[in-house]
């Protein structure tokens, strides 16, 4: 049971329920060509964020960590013509190739790409009164996602969603010793998670091609009083 045979079976689940599309392939070709990290959500997760979005009719998405926009297409795509994704990056690299996928996909009006770190970005959106958003998805760097999380939850309305990507990392968020500022991070967001009563939520370890990582899922119970 190894890797190469979940990533054998991840195609072939793919294959099966996530059918080829030219602008989400196009825009994993630009990601690859322009020698951007292999990051992005598998395409299985995409259309799992894609389903979230899309079983809550989100309308207002915000997504912080854009890489080349993969994930924010299939949100977008969740959030049709009447809705809005808001998606954060700090790297004018990844946000130059996002530009051109979001262009090339045709959602240039529904995707606002805010170039920046995001502690800056969420202070400028948070003075413009952006928000509630219905779906909040975590990617970013992984130290900052507990900061991240309680902006998102200031941030939502009750029934919202907030995922967050790579929460498990190769097993190491249950080692207690790492010492690993990622891991580390993702420890103190579990903590975070553990004592807050104003959303339920859950954790899944997944495996696939991109190895062996998992996602947590928050859903926000009452309004901020
Ligand atoms: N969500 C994307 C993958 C994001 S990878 C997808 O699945 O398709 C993580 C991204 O977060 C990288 O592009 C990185 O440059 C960006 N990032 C890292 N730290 C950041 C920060 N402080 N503010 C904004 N973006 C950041
Ligand atoms: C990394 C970041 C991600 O968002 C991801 O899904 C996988 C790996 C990373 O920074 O290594
Ligand atoms: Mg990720």
């Amino acid at each position: 049971m190894a890797e190469n045979q979940w990533t054998t079976v991840d195609r072939y689940l793919t294959d099966h329920v996530v059918p080829s599309d030219a602008a989400l392939d196009e825009a994993l070709h630009a990601i690859e060509q322009a020698g951007l990290p292999a990051i992005s959500v598998s395409p299985n997760l995409g259309k799992l964020l894609y389903l979230y979005a899309r079983m809550i009719s989100a309308r207002n998405v915000l997504e912080i960590g854009t890489l080349g926009a993969y994930s924010t297409i299939w949100l977008a795509r969740a959030a049709g013509s009447n809705g809005r994704v808001i998606t954060l990056e700090a790297d004018p690299k990844h946000a130059q190739v996002a530009r051109a996928n979001i262009a090339r996909a045709g959602l240039s009006s529904i995707i606002d790409l805010r170039l920046g770190r995001a502690s800056e970005t969420l202070t400028a959106l948070a003075a413009e009164g952006a928000g509630p958003f219905d779906l909040t998805f975590i990617d970013a760097d992984k130290v900052s996602t507990v900061d991240y999380f309680n902006w998102a939850l200031e941030h939502s309305h009750a029934g919202s969603l907030i995922i967050v990507d790579n929460v498990v990392r190769d097993g190491a968020v249950a080692d207690p010793g790492s010492t690993d500022a990622s891991v580390k991070g993702m420890q103190r967001f579990f903590e975070r998670l553990a004592g807050e009563s104003r959303v339920e939520a859950t954790a899944l370890q997944t495996v696939g091609s991109k190895g062996y990582d998992g996602f947590a899922l928050a859903r926000v119970l009452a309004d901020r009083r």
